[in-house]
This record gives C-alpha cells, structure tokens and sequence, in this order.
C-alpha cells in the first residue's frame, strides 16, 4: 500500500443513509450500516488524501484526521457535496441515498385517523453522483451499484449513464456480505476493464480501493 499515492488529493466520500422526513418525528430510510464509506475515508487519510466525509445518519466515530459533515437528507447531502465541489479531485459515493423522499414535510405529527389504508406521496430525490459528474469540470468520480444479477452489466450501464469513471459493484443477493456485513466483495468496472476483488473485510478491501482509485485517475 503506497502511502503517497494519493498525496495532496481533495477526496469528497459520501456515505451510509439519508433519512427522508414525513413529519417532525417519523423518516423514510434504509439499513446503511456507513461502514464501507467510513473505511474508505480512512484509507484514503492512509494514503495521504485530504478527505471530506459527507456522512448520513450512522452509529459511527469521526474517522482521524478528516472532516466529517453531518447531514439526514438527500438534498443536504447533495448540497453539502456541492459546496466545495470545485476544490475536489476525486468524489466517491458510497452513501445509500433514498430513491425518493416524501412530498411534503408535515409541519405536525400526523394523526392516525379511522382509515384502514393510508396513501404516501413520493417525490424522486436528485441524484448526487450524477449532478457531481454532470459538472463541466467534474472530478475523478467513482459510484457504487447493489444489484441482485447481471452485476456487471448494470454498472457498465450505470457508469454510462450517470458519467462516472469507476462503479464499485456488488452483488446484494448474498446475505454474507454487503449492507450491514463487516465484509464485503466487489467488482471493480472502469470503461475498459472488469476486476474482480475477493471476500474480505472492508477495511481491507476499502484499501485495495483505493489503490485502484488512485492508479486510475492518475492516467
Ligand atoms: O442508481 P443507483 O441508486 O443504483 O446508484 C447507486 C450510486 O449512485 C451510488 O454510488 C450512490 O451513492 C449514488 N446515488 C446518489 N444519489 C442518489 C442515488 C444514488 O449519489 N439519489
């Protein structure tokens, strides 16, 4: 591991859920542990990055020398990643963003009432990685992609789609590893090369990560 490799870099790491709020006491989320996001940030420190996570609602400490930004929703955390935008080298998005958010906030807690069903109105949040590689002078900017099949095909898909230079893959339908798990396997998708990582810890595999990341923007 080079701990050079990324010497003077500007990374920007999004990561765990956002929470989308109904009303003052109720939220739409997911089971985002953050862990993934939160050992990139650290490896990247390792690997001499100077690194800003953008971080939803996780139980976990502030990695060591980094800034770590709090935020609960899709377009905070959107906005809190556009901020600096123009001084970061490399983005990477880690973060499980809820699709949509509901499409109103209730100023009050919402009764019960006597309905049996009750209808929930959703509004598609903006899509972070996408508006950060729309830019015209985007940075290196890597995404993640959950799929249950046809991994690769959807993250070459996915890289295509929202302009990204890297997709981190892996597969959700093994129940060994992923959200919550403290091990991970992936599948690395660049526009001309598939790369396979084994099972290991993500701590582990978040350094490996990196060293890729760094080898790849460099060229
Ligand atoms: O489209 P999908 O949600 O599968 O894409 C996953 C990738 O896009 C991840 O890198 C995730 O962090 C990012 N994303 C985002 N903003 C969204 C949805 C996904 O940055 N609203």
């Amino acid at each position: 591991f080079d701990r050079g490799s990324l010497s003077g870099k500007r990374v920007f790491i999004t990561a765990g859920p956002t929470r989308e709020a109904l009303d003052p006491v109720r939220y739409i989320s997911n089971h985002s542990s953050g862990k993934m996001g939160y050992a990139l940030a650290e490896a990247a420190v390792d690997a001499g990055a100077k690194v800003t996570l953008i971080s939803g609602p996780v139980n976990l400490p502030a990695p060591q020398r980094c800034e770590r930004i709090m935020v609960e929703s899709a377009e905070q955390m959107l906005a809190a990643s556009l901020e600096h935008i123009d001084e970061c080298d490399i983005f990477i998005a880690s973060a499980a963003v809820a699709d949509f958010r509901p499409v109103a906030v209730a100023e009050h807690k919402l009764k019960k009432g006597t309905e049996e069903i009750m209808e929930l109105r959703l509004v598609k949040n903006p899509d972070i990685v996408a508006s950060v590689a729309a830019r015209q002078n985007k940075p290196f900017t890597v995404g993640f992609a959950a799929e249950t099949r046809d991994v690769v095909h959807y993250a070459q898909d996915k890289l295509s789609r929202k302009n990204l230079d890297l997709i981190i893959a892996n597969d959700v339908s093994r129940s060994d590893i992923g959200f919550n798990s403290d091990d991970n396997a992936v599948t690395v998708v660049s526009h001309d090369d598939v790369q396979q990582l084994p099972l290991s810890s993500k701590r582990q595999l978040a350094s490996k990560l990196i060293e890729i990341i760094a080898a790849h923007q460099e060229n």
